[in-house]
């Protein structure tokens, strides 16, 4: 059976889950693939650290651009983080050898995912991230396949777990912001820099990949209006509650007659909205479009939440499934392209 060489840049919680769940799906994912999806190679930086994972016969690069650009690998999985190097040089790497990406990381493309794409396009490889948005919830491929019928008026939705862990446990168990904050740190749900959650930036990252595939246009995080949490107290929380509210963290996004309308800050949401009944971890991600509404529910932060995402996107690529364009016009497939999805 052929190997999928996977490359694997970045064994925190979310990498050592994704190479767990390569391992303990191995015959399923064959079955259904016709293809062993292996990691070959890892990169990483505390190589003495035991995880736990037998990396027996794994390559191990220091540097993960080498990687990328080196390693003899057929996809390169990017779970490091940060909007730019070394995340954005060995994704860059990866994509001009023709290698395709597949990426949780919701603030390079946020910020480069144009780029990206541009690049993607070039060499025909393709850029996948269903993880970099809302964990565990395929919200990405329901957007750019499954809803392709529609027009999208309205994107909305709980995007930020550690939000939304913070928010519902200082609610219902008056604990305070920091308490939780520390908790949802320790549960590995938090950015390595939690600001990031707290202030709403990851959720205006997470929103602003939503919109482009949504709306069709090119990636935008600047022009979104962004508020967080850091302000909110007990006696905020006490006093929505009173009056029959839960407040929540959402990113909007929503057509209007001037454009697309973008933004993040908490909200009061009446109690009986489903949304408000959404705790914990948990995300949930709304679209309004002109033939289906529909709410997805599920895990938004998390190891195997997010590992999950990465391996369906990893069973794509093994499928020869192209990647997404960020509002880019698609490439046509060439006939060898064509005649390779036929095989499929
Ligand atoms: N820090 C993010 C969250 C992780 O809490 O949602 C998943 O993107």
């Amino acid at each position: 059976m052929s190997e999928l060489k996977v490359g694997l840049a970045g064994l925190g919680t979310v990498g050592a889950a994704v190479f767990r769940m390569l391992e303990r799906r191995k015959a399923e994912l064959e079955a259904r693939t016709g293809r062993t999806l292996r990691v070959t190679a890892v990169a990483a930086r505390d190589r003495s650290r035991d995880r736990g994972l037998d990396l027996g016969g794994v390559i191990w690069f220091e540097d993960p651009v080498a990687l990328a650009r080196d390693g003899d690998i057929d996809v390169f999985v990017e779970l490091m983080g940060g909007d730019g190097d070394p995340a954005k040089a060995a994704v860059a790497a990866a994509l001009d050898r023709g290698i395709p990406v597949v990426t949780a990381n919701k603030a390079l493309l946020a910020k480069c995912g144009v780029e990206l794409a541009q690049r993607a396009e070039a060499s025909r490889a393709g850029l996948h991230f269903e993880a970099a948005v809302a964990g565990g919830i395929p919200i990405v491929k329901t957007l750019r396949e499954s809803l392709a019928g529609n027009t999208i008026e309205r994107v909305s939705g709980i995007l930020n777990g550690t939000c939304n862990y913070i928010l519902t446990r200082m609610a219902e168990e008056k604990l305070s912001f920091h308490v939780c904050l520390g908790e949802a740190q320790r549960l590995g749900y938090a950015e390595a820099d939690p600001t990031f959650d707290i202030d709403g930036f990851d959720t205006a990252h997470k929103l602003a990949i939503l919109t482009s595939l949504a709306f069709g246009t090119q990636v935008d995080a600047d022009s979104i209006y962004v508020e967080g949490i850091r302000q909110l107290t007990l006696a905020d929380l006490e006093a929505a509650d009173d009056l029959g509210y839960r407040v929540k963290l959402l990113g909007v996004a929503v057509r209007t007659e001037t454009g697309i309308e973008q933004r993040v800050h908490p909200t009061m949401v009446p109690k009986h909205w489903p949304i408000a009944q959404v705790s914990g971890v948990t995300n949930a991600v709304a679209v309004d479009g002109d033939a289906v509404a529909l709410t997805l529910v599920g895990p938004g932060a998390g190891g195997a939440a997010t590992a999950s995402a990465v391996v369906g996107d990893l069973f794509d690529v093994a499928r020869g499934a192209r990647g997404y364009t960020f509002g880019l016009p698609v490439a046509e497939l060439t006939k060898a392209e064509r005649a390779a999805m036929q095989r499929h």
